[in-house]
């Protein structure tokens, strides 16, 4: 049994190979790429993020052949994957490398492999079975690749459209969140024994989607009960789904470093979730309890914080090994506290049958990888996830109307489309939305006016060159937005580390969109972004706004396949769209008190409510029945609504139920999205949906904290959107 050998091995180390299983480096060939970009001032400084200052690939291979490095970060290569695996295998006791990668949407960090959407796209399907096939495939693809360890899913609930990590989250909504994670982790991890298996990471731990003023890592100031309420849930259902790894997040939760809370990571997820995986930092994040949040004197007054605290693994830094050695010689950690650690990881390293299998296939590795069937998935998930916003009658485009065609905008060209954390893929793997047009229209004279890729960067000149040759067009496409990629991560405006202060369209977008749609001919937007962007000039003057996200390598097809209506758009808002950056927070489910007073001048509702998206067929809901009136505790109520497809389309509704207490012994919010169902309708076709409401769907922490289902009346509204006027609604008593 596993165990045994894990202790067998343990009972053989010393010290400093088992500190060395807590360390986790960078790979060689992304320290030799970043720090041929640093300047030399951040070299000589050792900043916080620098690389590590004065150590060379060959110290690395050397240590790697000592057993001093457990894991690495960073590996892009199946080739350099083996090549350190080799080195490990070198090594007195021989233990395996497990390599993490942050395969987010797909392996995309790594070339060659499939481009999944994004994770804020994947959610607006509101399809936890395609979550759960890409986590799979992805899982098979990293595998192939030598990579047993994925930092996904982010289960970050996303309350503020300023943080720039929006777009790797499943949205806003808690309970949409979980069931998406739990399936991302089921996907990837399987039965976490076998080699098409991989280690699921959930994270960030927590908070860090709610930062004070938007930016990353700022402090988190959050109550015990929106923690429980709204943070908690996702990460809880993750150990519960078996998720067998975590990381901690970047920010302060209450005046306490995340990587030294003690509450967090021993009394809530040890203690109450029995949490048996291990806990892995965030990048030098542990060195930050030093240098940032001030709460240790020295980098190893930090290690000893976070360890006692509960961490195991410390991802990326150069004092790790040395310090926490001195930390156990010199009594101040247990020696105890560190196999407690390595048991962790070692009980991984054997399960996913490291030991047995440390290398990759070099030959097999691409007849996995971009296989037919990932691409197939890939690009049905792309058609799911985007969401049409606004149409007053221009689509699906009539080809035979429309015979000239602009396309101009930031992302009309561009590999944006997949999103961030994805390196450059081949061009041939990626359809942008101008290819993609031209695939499916082939009929039609698409005009390109190029805006180049940064918004910030934009050129008045091409901007009037687009204005001019609107006018000769039949119909314009803008496709605006924002920049996520990360190979030119500088210039990015979306992505991790990429805040906001506002919400508009950044650089000459708006210009540019104004001046085309002065054209008079009929103007669509696309977006391409990961945050929700408040345009509210578009919203009003032009005829049709697609958001697509970052829809991933088949993101051209997709979108011109919605446009031309070859593909009857499904997708809801997994996020609510505000007008602007001073109505946030801007969430469906907030306390009844948030609008008593609304905003003068400009309104209090956002552009578009969660749970929002048309559809080139229409749909309506009657008979929204319950199966009582009156019910009395642990008993459900079944509920059921007709759903009739009343347009000349097929299509894919998404019902959604949502409940509110009525009264309450303390605050509650005024709707919760408790069940939803994806559901095909052919043109004029009738069906009833049925949902059932179980006595933990109506609980919630009472004023000490009890989790409790209190007497009282409850309101079910079942239809369209979380909005009030797409909400058939009936109520029944819990006795
Ligand atoms: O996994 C990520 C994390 O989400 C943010 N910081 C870096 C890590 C490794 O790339």
């Amino acid at each position: 049994p596993v165990k045994d050998r894990v202790e067998d091995l343990l009972s053989r180390m010393t010290l400093e190979e088992k500190v060395g299983q807590m360390n986790q480096f960078v790979g060689i060939e992304h320290i030799k790429a970043n720090s041929a970009v640093m300047t030399a001032d951040e070299l000589k400084n050792n900043t916080a993020n620098a690389f590590y200052p004065g150590v060379t690939d060959k110290d690395v291979e050397r240590w790697t052949a000592q057993g001093l490095i457990g894991s690495f970060l960073h590996v892009l290569t199946i080739e350099e994957a083996n090549h350190l695996q080799s080195l490990a295998m070198k090594s007195r006791l021989q233990i395996p490398i497990i390599f993490g990668i942050d395969a987010i949407h797909g392996n995309a960090n790594a070339p060659d492999n499939t481009v999944y959407p994004t994770n804020i796209n994947l959610a607006c399907s509101f399809d936890t079975a395609m979550a759960y096939k890409i986590a799979r495939q992805t899982a098979k693809e990293m595998r192939a690749m030598n990579m047993h360890w994925t930092f996904n899913p982010n289960v970050e609930v996303a309350r503020d459209a300023r943080w720039g990590r929006v777009g790797e989250t499943y949205g806003e909504d808690p309970y949409l969140v979980t069931l998406m994670g739990v399936e991302s982790v089921k996907g990837y991890q399987g039965a976490l024994n076998g080699k098409e298996d991989v280690l699921a990471c959930i994270k960030h731990f927590v908070g860090g989607s709610e930062p004070i003023n938007g930016t990353n890592g700022s402090p988190t100031d959050l109550s015990e009960r929106t923690l429980r309420e709204v943070f908690f849930p996702p990460f809880k259902a993750g150990v519960e789904a078996g998720a067998m790894s975590l990381m901690t997040a970047h920010n302060e939760l209450n005046g306490i470093p995340c990587h030294s809370n003690e509450w967090l990571m021993q009394d809530v997820l040890r203690g109450e979730w029995k949490f048996p995986g291990f806990v892995v930092s965030d990048w030098m994040d542990i060195e930050h309890i030093h240098d940032l949040h001030a709460t240790a004197e020295n980098i190893k007054e930090a290690f000893y914080q976070s360890i006692m605290a509960g961490m195991d693994m410390h991802m990326h830094g150069i004092h790790w090994n040395e310090m926490v050695v001195e930390l156990v010689k010199e009594g101040r950690i247990p020696e105890s506290r560190i196999d407690e650690s390595v048991r962790r990881i070692l009980d991984i390293k054997f399960r996913l049958g490291l030991f047995e299998q440390p290398l990759a296939d070099t030959s097999k590795s691409m007849k996995v990888r971009l296989s037919k069937e990932h691409r197939e998935t890939a690009l049905e998930a792309a058609r799911n996830g985007i969401v049409l916003l606004k149409n007053e009658g221009v689509l699906p485009l009539d080809a035979s109307k429309y015979k000239k065609v602009l396309v101009t905008g930031i992302n009309a060209n561009d590999m944006n489309v997949l999103g961030d954390w994805s390196a450059v893929q081949k061009e041939e793997n990626v359809t942008t939305i101008l290819e993609g047009l031209r695939q499916v229209a082939p009929g039609t004279a698409f005009d390109f006016v190029d805006q180049g890729w940064d918004p910030r960067n934009m050129d008045p000149a091409k901007v009037a060159e687009a204005e001019k040759r609107a006018k000769e067009s039949d119909l314009n496409i803008v496709v605006a937005g924002e920049y996520m990629m990360r190979f030119r991560w500088t210039d990015r405006t979306d992505g991790e580390d990429t805040d906001r202060s506002d919400l508009d369209l950044v650089g000459l977008q708006n210009e540019l969109i104004r001046k085309v749609a002065a054209s008079g001919k009929p103007t669509i937007l696309i977006l391409v972004n990961g945050r929700p962007l408040g345009v509210e000039w578009a919203a009003e003057h032009l005829p049709a706004i697609v958001e697509a996200w970052a829809p991933g390598m088949y993101a051209g097809q997709a979108v011109a396949e919605i446009l031309y209506g070859k593909v009857n758009p499904s997708a809801k808002l997994a996020i609510t769209i505000p007008r602007s950056v001073g109505q946030l927070q801007m969430i469906y489910n907030h306390k009844p008190s948030q609008y008593f007073h609304p905003y003068v001048v400009k309104p209090s509702t956002p552009l578009w409510p969660f749970g929002y998206g048309l559809s080139y067929t229409s749909y309506k809901y009657d008979d929204l029945k319950l199966s009582a009136k009156e019910v009395s505790q642990n008993q459900n109520v079944e509920v059921s609504v007709k759903v009739t497809n009343t347009g000349q389309r097929d299509g894919v509704e998404i019902v959604q139920l949502y409940i509110r207490d009525k009264y309450s012994s303390v605050t509650r919010p005024v709707k919760e999205l408790k069940d939803f169902a994806r559901v095909a309708l052919k043109a004029g076709e009738s069906k009833v949906v049925t949902f059932t409401i179980t006595p933990d769907k109506l609980a919630f922490y009472d004023k000490k904290m009890k989790w409790i289902v209190e007497p009282g009346e409850f309101v079910v509204m079942a239809g369209a959107s979380s909005a009030d006027e797409s909400l058939l609604k009936e109520t029944f008593i819990l006795k």
